[in-house]
């Protein structure tokens, strides 16, 4: 079992975390939580400037991340960054989808070409990186037996803890009203 970071109540440790958009706002957030609690995390964007603020914040949590440059909405990068994802992480075990863009504006005047970018991003970036990463998770899971089973039990381990933790905090509260 691998360690369990007190800040991974989730039992993320060591698990391979992917994060599209991990260049921008949610993405880098997401990624930056993701190694706080233990996981080795790859941000894929095609933000390089994005990408390396986000490389920085990384490293303030070791060496064993990745960053990426990578177009969701194309399958030949997207493939390379799935292998480039297991040769120097392992499989991913999670994918969260944050890449995205956003056209503000009436619909009565949107361009079809903008609404067709829209959903190039949006809808089939998700597929293609779903489809990726999804396979990379079904062969995971043949090679691990039961990771299921095993995060539950890293997930009660850590919920006992606090419980004990909780415990503790009420016994000597309730010594010191009787002082
Ligand atoms: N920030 C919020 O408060 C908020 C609230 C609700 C919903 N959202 C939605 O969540 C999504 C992410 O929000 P955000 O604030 O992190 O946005 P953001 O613009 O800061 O980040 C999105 C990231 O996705 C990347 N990206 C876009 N297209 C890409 C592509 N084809 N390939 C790879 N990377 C690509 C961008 O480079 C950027 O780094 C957006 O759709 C936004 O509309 C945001």
């Amino acid at each position: 079992m691998t360690e369990q970071h007190s800040s991974d109540w989730l039992g993320l440790s060591g698990s391979v975390a992917v994060v599209t958009g991990g260049g921008g706002g949610i993405g880098r957030a997401t990624a930056v939580s993701f190694a706080r609690a233990g996981a080795r995390v790859a941000a894929l964007d095609r933000d390089e400037r994005g990408l390396a603020e986000t490389k920085a914040k990384l490293r303030e949590f070791g060496d064993g991340h990745l960053v990426a440059s990578c177009d969701t909405t194309s399958e030949d990068n997207v493939a390379a960054a799935a292998d480039a994802v297991a040769r120097t992480l392992g499989p991913s075990d999670i994918l969260v989808n944050t890449a995205a863009v956003l056209r503000p504006g009436g619909l009565d005047t949107l361009p079809l070409a903008e609404w067709n970018a829209v959903l190039a991003v949006n809808l089939t970036g998700y597929f293609i990186c779903a489809q990726a990463f999804g396979r990379q998770m079904r062969q995971g899971r043949t090679r691990q037996s039961h990771p299921r089973r095993l995060d539950r039990r890293q997930q009660c381990a850590g919920a006992e803890r606090r419980l004990q933790r909780q415990q503790g905090r009420c016994r000597d509260a309730l010594a010191a009203t009787r002082r």
